[in-house]
C-alpha cells in the first residue's frame, strides 16, 4: 500500500514540501501527519503521468469498481467534474443536463462555453424533493437536440434519489452521446447486494465519486472511472492535469488508495455491518409519529438507504435541536433534514440518533405534505455567459419578479442552483428564495442582505 511506502522512506529530503517531515518543528505537523507528507520524488510515481505505485493502485481501483480506467482526484469530484466535461465536449457544444446538477457541473459549462438544455427531474409529489430523471424525458431531449454532445445528471443525489441510469445509457448510447453521472454520493453502491448499483455496472460512461462522502477516506479524495468507448480517457487524463495541482498530497493519494484496498479485501464484512445499522436504525424509527423518514413510494427510480431524509414542518428547529443533543446534520432546508450516514458509522451512534429523533418526535409538528416547494425550470432569457457580462444591481427577493438574474443563488449544501444567470426570476422561485430566506440565515449563498443580483 501507498501508505507502507510513505512510512518506509527513510531519505533526507533536500525536496518540497518545505518542512521536510521535521514534525518537531511545529506541534500541527505532527498532528496533521506531515511525517508520510512527500512529493514526486524517486519511486513515488507522479499522479500526472503514473508508471508505478500510483499507476498500480488506480488500476486496482479501476478493477474493483468494474471500470476500464480510473483516476485519482485530490481535488474532490470537482476537480473530476471540471476534467470530464473539458474532456467530453469542443467548447461551445450542446449538452444535455439534468437542472438538479451540482454547481460544478454549471461551473464546467460555464469554463467550455457550453450550451446546455435542461431536463428536469421528476417532482416528488408529497415532499418537492427532486426526483429521478427519467429517460423518456432524456430521450425527448436527444430528440430535440440531436446535436447534443454529452448527457450529465446526478445519481444518487444529496437526497439519495437514484436514476435508471441503465436506461438512460441506453438511450443515449443509441445516438453516440456519452454521459457523465455524478456519482459523488454514491462511491459506496454496487459492491453487495444489500445497497443499490452504482453508475458503472448500470452503463455510465464516466461516473465520479467521492470517496470522503461515504467511505472511509479524507476530505477531497475521490475517484473518477472511466468505462466507454465513445470517451477518450486519455482526454480526460489530459484535462485532470488542468484541474488538479502539480503537486497532488500524497496523504490524499495514500488515503485512496488504503480505502480501494479496504474494499477489496473487506468489503463484505464491512458493508454488511453498515446495513445491519441501517436496519436497526429505521426499525427503531417506525414508531415516530410526528416526524418521517422518506421512504420510496414508488415514486423515485431508487433511493439510498445511507441517506436518512427526516420530513419535517421545521427543519431549522429539528437540526438545532439534535446539535443540542450533539448531533450534527449534514443538510437543513425549511422542510427536511439529511443525516448522512457512512461506512464509519457504528451501531451505537445510529442507535442514539434514533432515540434522539424518537424523543424530539414528541414536540415535533406533525408533518404533512403542505408547504413544500420544489425545484422549477426558471424561463431563460439570456445564456449564462451573456447574463454575466451585463450590467448589474441587487435588489429585495420581494422586488425581483421577472428580472433577469446574473448570478447563481443556491442552498449549500446541496449546491444545486435555484437561479442561475439569465434565468427570469418567476413568482415560484420568489416563494423557493423567500421559504428559504425565512428558515434562518446561511443557507441561501450569493444572496447578501436577501438581495439578489440581476442584469440592470
Ligand atoms: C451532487 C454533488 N456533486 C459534486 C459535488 C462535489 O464533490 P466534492 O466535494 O467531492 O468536490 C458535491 C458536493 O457536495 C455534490 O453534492
Amino acid at each position: 500500500m501507498i501508505i507502507d511506502k510513505l512510512s518506509g522512506n527513510k531519505k533526507i529530503p533536500m525536496h518540497m514540501p518545505g518542512h521536510k517531515r521535521n514534525t518537531a518543528l511545529a506541534p500541527y505537523l505532527k498532528r496533521l501527519g506531515a511525517d508520510l507528507d512527500i512529493t514526486e520524488i524517486e519511486g513515488f510515481d507522479n499522479l500526472h503521468s503514473p508508471n508505478g505505485i500510483i499507476y498500480e493502485s488506480m488500476q486496482k481501483a479501476a478493477e474493483v469498481r468494474g471500470a476500464k480506467s480510473a483516476f485519482y482526484l485530490v481535488g474532490g469530484s470537482t476537480a473530476g467534474i471540471l476534467a470530464s466535461v473539458a474532456a467530453g465536449i469542443e467548447r461551445g457544444d450542446k449538452v444535455i443536463v439534468a437542472r438538479n446538477c451540482h454547481k460544478s457541473v454549471y461551473n464546467a459549462l460555464e469554463l467550455q462555453d457550453a450550451k446546455p438544455v435542461f431536463v428536469m427531474p421528476k417532482i416528488h409529489t408529497k415532499t418537492g424533493i427532486s426526483g429521478s430523471i427519467e429517460p423518456c424525458d432524456i430521450e425527448d431531449a436527444i430528440k430535440e437536440n440531436p446535436d447534443a454532445k454529452l448527457v450529465i445528471l446526478t445519481s444518487p443525489t444529496y437526497e439519495g434519489v437514484t436514476s435508471d441510469i441503465k436506461g438512460i445509457c441506453k438511450i443515449a448510447h443509441k445516438h453516440n452521446i456519452p454521459v457523465l453521472v455524478d456519482g459523488a454520493h454514491g462511491a459506496h453502491l454496487g459492491f453487495t447486494e444489500d445497497f443499490l448499483l452504482d453508475n458503472i455496472r448500470q452503463g455510465a460512461d464516466i461516473s465520479v465519486e467521492s470517496l470522503h462522502k461515504t467511505l472511509p477516506s479524507l476530505t477531497q479524495t475521490a475517484v473518477c472511472y472511466v468505462n466507454s468507448n465513445l470517451v477518450d480517457s486519455q482526454k480526460v487524463a489530459d484535462k485532470l492535469s488542468v484541474f488538479q495541482s502539480s503537486s497532488p498530497s500524497y496523504l490524499l493519494m495514500a488515503s485512496i488508495d488504503g480505502c480501494i484496498n479496504l474494499l477489496a479485501e473487506k468489503k463484505e464484512e464491512l458493508f454488511l455491518a453498515w446495513n445491519q445499522h441501517l436496519e436497526y436504525f429505521y426499525e427503531k424509527c417506525k414508531d415516530l409519529e410526528n416526524l418521517k423518514i422518506l421512504e420510496n413510494d414508488g415514486e423515485f427510480f431508487g433511493l439510498d438507504k445511507t441517506k436518512i431524509v427526516i420530513l419535517t414542518k421545521n427543519g431549522p428547529w429539528l437540526s438545532n435541536s439534535l446539535r443540542e443533543m450533539g448531533i450534527e446534520c449534514e443538510m437543513t432546508t425549511p422542510w427536511y433534514v439529511v443525516a448522512m450516514t457512512g461506512m464509519g458509522d457504528t451501531k451505537e451512534m445510529l442507535s442514539y440518533f434514533a432515540s434522539c429523533l424518537l424523543r424530539l418526535d414528541k414536540d415535533a409538528e406533525k408533518w404533512d405534505e403542505t408547504d413544500t416547494l420544489g425545484l422549477t425550470l426558471p424561463e431563460k432569457a439570456m445564456e449564462t455567459a451573456d447574463a454575466k457580462k451585463e450590467e448589474y444591481e441587487w435588489v429585495e427577493v420581494a422586488d425581483s419578479l421577472d428580472r433577469i438574474s446574473a448570478g447563481y443563488v443556491f442552498a449549500y449544501p446541496p449546491g444545486v442552483p435555484i437561479i442561475a444567470p439569465g434565468e427570469v426570476i418567476s413568482e415560484e422561485i420568489k416563494t423557493l428564495l423567500s421559504g428559504y430566506i425565512k428558515a434562518g440565515d446561511g443557507i441561501l449563498q450569493n444572496i447578501p442582505e436577501n438581495k439578489v443580483k440581476v442584469v440592470k
